[in-house]
């Protein structure tokens, strides 16, 4: 049983409907994580990485496809147990930080905390204090999110992730924002709290850091491709979107394309 990957996706489909428009963000993602994995995901902007982190950490549903997390079907999982998973189980590291405007930084890290039974207020002061110190932020406790920089509350979300030392982590760009030191502190985190057990799965577009993961898995287009496939179609679209600026630069260049 505890061979079983922790998370299994099967076939996993997700379309938006705007207006007129479909967005088919995700088009058949299969693929297992195994417990304690460290995985990387990676791909061009709008491959649908975020869509797909969404789904794995209970925030949205898929159009079609199984997801399976601890060998149950999460479709047959009610919102209210799934609301317990996702605060007890689950850190989440957000693109856009989400911190929560209205509270002060040690608020926003101590959160999910107050939603846990049994952890005092003296602990969950303790607890808050340590993650923010661990990102370099616990002169900050004060301060309130729109007080900070970019990289600041990056950092505050991490803190925050990581507070409830969760057994999943998922983590959408979560050194975007920050210079080379605070970054590398960021993933030094991250490979402490995987080294303690937890499955990290971790959206990034730097080479180096997904270095950091056990296994990398690549995405394009919606769809979970082998590396080399995934450079070959983002060269091939590359081209596609240079070739009319490249053809206009060439009929300046020749006095054709004045008119
Ligand atoms: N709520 C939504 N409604 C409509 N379309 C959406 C929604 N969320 C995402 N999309 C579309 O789904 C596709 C995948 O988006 P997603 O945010 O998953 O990409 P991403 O790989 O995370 O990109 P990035 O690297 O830029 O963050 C995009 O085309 C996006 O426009
Ligand atoms: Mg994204």
């Amino acid at each position: 049983m505890t061979n079983d990957p922790l998370i299994r996706l099967e076939g996993i489909k997700k379309v938006f409907f705007t207006d007129e428009v479909e967005t088919h963000a995700l088009s058949g993602v299969h693929f297992d994580i195994g417990r304690g994995e460290y995985v990387s995901i990676s791909g061009p902007s709008g491959c649908g990485k975020s869509t797909l982190l969404a789904i794995l950490g209970l925030l949205d549903t898929p159009s079609e496809g199984t997801y399976t997390l601890n060998n149950r079907q999460v479709a047959d999982i009610g919102a209210s147990e799934r609301a317990q998973i996702r605060n007890k189980e689950i850190g989440f590291v957000f693109q856009a930080f989400n911190l929560i405007g209205d509270l002060s930084v040690f608020e926003n890290v101590e959160l999910p905390l107050t939603y846990r039974d049994g952890v005092s207020k003296a602990e969950r002061r303790e607890r808050a204090i340590a993650a923010l110190e661990r990102v370099g932020m616990a002169h900050r406790v004060k301060h309130y999110p729109a007080q900070l920089s970019g990289g600041q509350q990056q950092r505050v979300a991490v803190a925050r992730a990581l507070v409830g030392q969760p057994s999943i982590l998922l983590a959408d760009e979560p050194t975007g924002n920050l210079d080379s030191k605070n970054g590398e502190a960021v993933m030094e985190l991250l490979d402490e709290l995987h080294k303690a057990g937890s499955t990290i799965c971790m959206v990034t577009h730097d080479p180096r850091y997904a270095d950091f993961a056990d296994r990398k898995i690549f995405m394009f287009d919606g769809r979970v491709v082998d590396e080399a496939t995934m450079h070959r179609l983002r060269h091939e679209e590359d081209q596609r979107l240079m070739r009319p600026a490249r053809a206009a630069a060439a009929a300046a260049a020749t006095g054709g394309g004045a008119a």
